[in-house]
């Protein structure tokens, strides 16, 4: 939002290239709620560091979201940032702290992005819990945005059209959807779910927009990846829980993480 973030996210990135011995790195990895057991899968960890460790960053407030950042080593020999726990918006710490990973990321010299996140599905009819939806677009009902001033980015593509098609080649039945994100931290009600319907939305989550438009201004290439952990308010009967979505992550992170493994050695 300030200069000030920027610069803070420049010395985050040089801390974060001392404390992993490395000057640059090629992918950055953002796990959501119900990923992170996913992470073991995508290579051997070079280092570890607590967000604490790092100017700007806050240890994340949800169970599930682990709270630092891990160094990996892919098999083909490229190194990826995966950040085990992000910062939502429904914190109240601003939205400069929900972007901070990002563009601390952009500053350490990565040029592509993995956004992963915990959804609603709105499309019960097509889609099944434990599935993973490619991210095609998004819609920002969070009422927020990471950029102040008069920076007009195009959000034409903000889900890279080259990286959708790669990841289809790795796992060619994956559905795509719009993903629509609100602030939180309440789940929507059913009324809400019959509206993001009828506007076009597939998925319901309160994170990742704001992340992607930060990556965009500082022109990464970004992938998102859903996975639905339960079917929106209403389409079930069912009352929501937190607990369910990361049981969902549980239970699918063997499947998560060959697929991100496979991903991330073929950016
Ligand atoms: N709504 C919002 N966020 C979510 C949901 C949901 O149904 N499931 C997982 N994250």
């Amino acid at each position: 939002m300030t200069k000030d973030a920027y610069t803070l996210a420049g010395t985050a990135a040089t801390a974060l290239r001392g404390a992993a011995g490395l000057d640059t790195f090629d992918v950055a990895l953002v796990m959501g709620s119900g990923w992170v057991p996913a992470a073991d899968a995508i290579g051997e960890t070079v280092a570890e560091i607590a967000f604490t460790e790092l100017p700007g960053f806050r240890a994340p407030a949800v169970a599930g979201h682990g709270g630092k950042i891990r160094v990996v080593r892919t098999p083909s020999g490229r190194h990826a940032l995966i950040f085990l726990g992000r910062t939502h918006l429904y914190e109240g710490l601003g939205v400069d702290a929900v972007v901070h990973g990002v563009r601390t990321a952009a500053a350490a010299g990565v040029r592509t992005l993995v956004l992963t996140n915990a959804a609603g599905g709105l499309r019960p009819e097509t889609q099944d819990v434990g599935d993973p939806v490619l991210i095609s677009d998004h819609i920002n009902l969070t009422g927020a945005n990471p950029i102040t001033g008069t920076t007009f980015i195009d959000l034409t593509e903000v889900y890279s059209r080259r990286l959708r098609a790669l990841v289809r080649e790795i796992e060619p039945g994956l559905a795509e959807g719009v993903y629509v994100a609100f602030r939180g931290p309440t789940y929507e009600t059913p009324a809400e779910i019959r509206m993001l319907r009828t506007l076009g939305g597939d998925m319901v989550g309160m994170s990742t927009v704001l992340e992607s438009i930060a990556a965009r201004e500082a022109g990464l290439e970004v992938l998102g990846l859903s996975l639905v952990t339960n079917p929106g308010a209403g389409l079930s009967g069912e009352p929501l829980n937190h607990e369910e979505v990361l049981e969902v992550g549980r239970a699918t992170a063997a499947r998560m993480g060959v697929l991100l493994a496979k991903v991330v050695d073929r950016l």
